[in-house]
């Protein structure tokens, strides 16, 4: 795979053999396009990514890498062209839509850069939605939505509206929001992209505590100091993974999209003529 890995974290991590079998997200070639015209834009081009369970990874790269489509399709909110995504043991090209939100709702809790909550709705309220969807009754929701304020340290806030909190506390409200369901993995977009150096670190923390306590967390950011708080820094560029050219550690030399090519120069993801997209096609189908 790809990817490199800190040995900083306390954890024993399994032997690459296990970690295949028991990985919580397995992709292998993975490919998404977007039509642009005459144009199509590759933004992941052949992507292999694992990631176990109890991990907490950030994933880096320039702007129009790929992050924001991987993480989408981590999240089942959107489906790539080719290869395969296993989540959970299950092959999601195989479900039905009705199978797939229930997979989606059991198993992905969101956390984005512009907090998305809802602004009518108190925190308390907003972090009991998720529940409300299950049909779980109004008490309970209650109680477990406020254990999950609590957790992110907003005890006392439940009746505030987004617009009566900070940045940072509608971030945790959030976040509890994200886990108020038990998800296995917290997928966060630049959950720290809109909020004072001071606060990320603060947010950056709390992602760290979630992970001691067992949480699979998948992190896009832009600051590489928080990024290499993580186990795990995953670089994209041109929508492809990037592999290290001198051992696990030396992320200078890391190789990026194009053979060759420095994760210092700038990016862009691969804008390939429809034309060629047209013979690939017909490749693959003479191939297949
Ligand atoms: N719905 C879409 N239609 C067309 N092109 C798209 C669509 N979504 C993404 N793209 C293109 O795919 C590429 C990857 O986009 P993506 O949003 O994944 O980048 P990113 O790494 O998240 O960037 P950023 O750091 O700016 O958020 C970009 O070139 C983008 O323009
Ligand atoms: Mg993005």
């Amino acid at each position: 795979m790809m990817t490199e890995r800190k040995g900083t974290h306390a954890k024993e991590r399994p032997s690459s053999a296990t970690s295949v079998a028991s990985s919580t997200i397995r992709m292998e070639r993975l490919a998404k396009r977007y039509p642009m015209g005459d144009e199509v834009v590759h933004a992941l081009d052949g992507i292999d990514f694992s990631v176990d369970e109890g991990e907490f990874v950030t994933i880096v790269g320039p702007s129009g890498s790929g992050k924001s489509t991987l993480m989408n399709i981590i999240g089942l909110l959107d489906v790539p062209d080719e290869g395969t995504y296993v989540l959970d043991g299950q092959d999601v090209a195989l479900l039905a839509d009705n199978d797939l939100a229930d997979l989606r709702n059991r198993s992905i809790g969101f956390v984005f850069q512009s907090f998305n909550l809802l602004g009518s709705l108190t925190a308390l309220e907003n972090v009991k939605l998720p529940l409300a969807y299950r049909g779980t009754k109004s008490r309970e929701a209650d109680a477990t939505a406020r254990r999950y304020l609590a957790k992110v340290g907003l005890e006392g806030r439940d009746h505030h509206l987004p617009n009566q909190l900070s940045g940072g506390q509608q971030q945790r409200v959030a976040i509890a929001r994200a886990l108020v369901g038990e998800p296995k993995i917290i997928l966060a977009d630049e959950p720290t992209g809109a909020l004072d150096s001071r606060t990320s670190v603060e947010i950056m923390e709390l992602f760290k505590s979630l992970h001691h306590e067992g949480q699979t967390v998948i992190l896009i950011t832009h600051n590489p100091d928080l990024a290499e708080q993580a186990d795990r820094v995953v670089r994209i560029a041109d929508g492809r993974l990037c592999t290290s050219a001198h051992g696990h550690e030396d992320r200078r030399r890391a190789i990026c999209g194009t053979a060759g090519r420095s994760d210092a120069e700038p990016t862009a993801a691969t804008v390939r003529p429809a034309a060629e997209r047209e013979g690939e096609a017909h490749a693959t189908r003479a191939n297949g």
